[in-house]
């Protein structure tokens, strides 16, 4: 990708300097890199996500609930955006100039106003209706396989998260931004890159995934035309090796 991009500056410099004909360097037309705002990044998917976007060249912005906080966590080298995801005119605000959101919020036992209803769904939902608004490119959720079985135990001792969860898909689905939902298994915090990893759908299968492998899916994921308008679940299999994203992704059917 860094590499498709040198060569997309390098030519579109070329081009300025044949139309001007003359040896300065006006680099004014090269492209930006795209910018990602991360909502979750905090999170333990959220760090994954927000240091490899940095590895393959992305701009990130960190949509945060206290930016004092988040620093001590992700240091200076983002940029901040505070807000809270029950807020839709904070999320307005925060996907300015932005290409693409990236979402792995999740909601807090802890605190009985940040519920599964509040942050899964309606967070969500907030996201999702934002990001049309804002006509950006893409709006990648982490959601989580188990969704659809309304009797799965996490149901009863988590006031109805998947439910709630599911709720917050149907409006990522219904609010006409370009999408891709990722339903990871349960997840573990181990490096990620090293494994082949499952893609499935009609949400019938279990297991775990890293952290990390599901922040590598939703990066592989943006600009990715295999992988708009489609939802599925994820997980890490034993195997080592190398995943080929478009291949992936072309195999599953769109929603
Ligand atoms: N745990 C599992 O096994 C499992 C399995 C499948 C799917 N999932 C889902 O995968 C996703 C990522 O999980 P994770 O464990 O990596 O996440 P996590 O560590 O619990 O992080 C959650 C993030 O959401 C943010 N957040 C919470 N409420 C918010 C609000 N009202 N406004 C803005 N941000 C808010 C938190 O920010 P603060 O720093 O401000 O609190 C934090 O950055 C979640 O959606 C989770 O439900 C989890």
């Amino acid at each position: 990708m860094k590499a498709q991009r040198f060569f997309g500056a390098f030519s579109a410099l070329f081009v300025v300097l044949a139309l001007t004909g003359c040896g300065s360097l006006a680099v004014s037309g090269a492209p930006a890199e795209p910018l990602v705002v991360v909502a979750g990044a905090t999170g333990g998917t959220g760090r994954a996500l927000v240091s490899n976007l940095q590895d393959q060249g992305y701009r990130v912005r960190a949509f945060v609930r206290d930016a004092d906080k988040a620093r001590v966590v992700l240091g200076d080298v983002v940029e901040y955006a505070e807000g809270d995801v029950r807020d839709i005119e904070t999320i307005v605000a925060a996907l300015k100039g932005a290409d693409y959101l990236v979402s792995s919020i999740g909601s807090s036992r802890s605190d009985p106003a940040n519920n599964p209803e509040a942050v899964d769904f309606g967070g969500v939902k907030n996201l999702a209706d934002a990001a049309a608004q804002a006509g950006l490119s893409q709006f990648v959720l982490v959601s989580s396989s188990g969704v659809t079985h309304d009797d799965h135990f996490l149901n009863k001792v988590m006031d109805n998260v998947l439910k709630w969860k599911f709720q917050g898909e149907e409006a990522v689905r219904a609010s006409g931004v370009p999408y891709t939902i990722v339903r990871p298994g349960g997840l573990v915090n181990a490096p990620g890159g090293n494994h082949q990893l499952t893609f499935a759908q009609g949400d019938t299968t279990s297991g775990t995934i890293a952290r990390e492998d599901v922040a590598l899916i939703c990066i592989a994921a943006l600009g990715n035309q295999f992988a708009l308008g489609k939802t599925f679940e994820t997980f890490s299999t034993e195997q080592p090796g190398v995943n080929n994203w478009d291949e992936k992704f072309a195999a599953l059917d769109a929603d």
